[in-house]
């Protein structure tokens, strides 16, 4: 795994929906130890610490977007923990709830933090504030076991209210039947195992290994959200730093394409030089030819050979004077220097 610098390291969201410090605590510990090893920074909101008043539906945040129990601080009963919740969930990259199942739903303190999402609603859907990308999120349901109404209405509350704040539930994980370590059954010792029938020292091994597998599973799982997470936000530096490139790629041809266009129109001008300086030169020549200047080309001239003749001659002889200058300087392909020669003269 790539080294990530402390910065770079993904935040991920670990809420226990429990009321209680019990197996949903439980399983955000081991979940976060998996995550921390994969790569990624942890913060933690657990329901048996902090409060969150329900939504009292004032409709309020329809018009603002805000949630108005956030600012009745004058109000005791309506003093919470949701502007920390907020300001955590609006930063960071990932979510992970870990939420008891209380009748195929969630727990009271949890629906009232789901509900609390409202805000997000009105900010999207009735004020039409475009949302940001949304973020992975999973869920790890926990449970006894053993209700035949399974946990349907759970994920479906769960992704509704996250879906507004942000976050797409990807996953859902069932850790239902995962005993909290306080619970988790030990092997006796030696002693007090003899005392044990075969029937239920053979029990008891079977659920301390279904414990432990738990556990793995739980540590694999926070490594594996948090391994994808990490790889996520790779992904958007990279996708970023790309953009960064091809802007100043953007810039860079917009620069290139000015100074070759003024490159151009350079040699063009240079060429109009040239050639004028050409022009004045065997207008000089012919100037010379007249009688009026002694100089080479009016030499040329009194040599008595005709105009055309003569610029073919100084041609030639320009050409072999850069040609010369050139051969000594640089070790240059003779044809290609006749090229540019032949350019700079046309
Ligand atoms: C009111 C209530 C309803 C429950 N309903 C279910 C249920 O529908 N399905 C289930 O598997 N467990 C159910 N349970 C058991 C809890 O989900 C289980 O004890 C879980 O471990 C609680 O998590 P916690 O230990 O973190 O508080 C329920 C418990 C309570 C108190």
């Amino acid at each position: 795994m790539a080294a990530h610098k402390q910065s770079d390291k993904p935040d991920i969201l670990f809420i226990s929906g429990s009321p209680r410090a019990r197996t949903c605590e439980a399983l955000v510990g081991l979940l976060e130890q998996g995550a921390k090893k994969a790569g990624a920074k942890t913060q933690r909101f657990c329901l048996s610490k902090k409060r969150i008043h329900p939504c009292i539906g004032c409709g309020a945040c329809e018009k603002t977007g805000i949630c108005s129990l956030a600012s009745r601080t004058h109000d005791k009963q309506f003093l919470d923990d949701y502007l920390e919740l907020k300001a955590v969930l609006e930063r960071v990259d990932a979510v992970a709830l870990v939420a008891p199942l209380y009748f195929a739903g969630p727990p009271a303190q949890l629906k009232a933090l789901l509900d609390r999402m409202q805000p997000y609603w009105a900010q999207r859907y009735r004020l039409g504030i475009k949302p940001p990308a949304k973020r992975p999120a999973q869920l790890f349901v926990v449970g006894g076991g053993g209700d035949e109404h399974g946990y349907t209405p759970l994920s479906i509350t769960t992704k509704s209210a996250i879906a507004v704040a942000g976050f797409t539930l990807e996953k859902v994980n069932n850790f239902i039947g995962f005993a909290a370590p306080r619970d988790a059954p030990i092997y006796p010792p030696d002693s007090e195992a003899q005392s044990l029938s075969h029937a239920q020292l053979a029990k008891l091994k079977r659920a301390v290994s279904e414990q432990a597998a738990f556990t793995q599973r739980a540590l694999d799982a926070g490594s594996a959200f948090a391994r994808y997470v990490v790889k996520k936000k790779e992904a958007a530096i990279l996708t970023a730093q790309l953009a960064q490139v091809e802007a100043e790629l953007a810039v860079l041809n917009e620069v290139g394409d000015a100074r070759h266009g003024d490159a151009r129109q350079g040699d063009v001008r240079h060429g109009d030089a040239e050639g004028r300086s050409a022009l004045s030169t065997e207008g000089r020549s012919a100037e010379g030819r007249s009688g009026e200047g002694r100089g080479a080309e009016g030499r040329s001239s009194a040599e008595g050979r005709g105009g055309t003749e003569n610029r073919g001659a100084n041609r030639t002889e320009s050409r072999s004077a850069v040609r010369t200058e050139h051969q000594a300087e640089i070790d240059l392909d003779y044809s290609k220097l006749i090229i540019s020669v032949d350019k700079g003269d046309e």
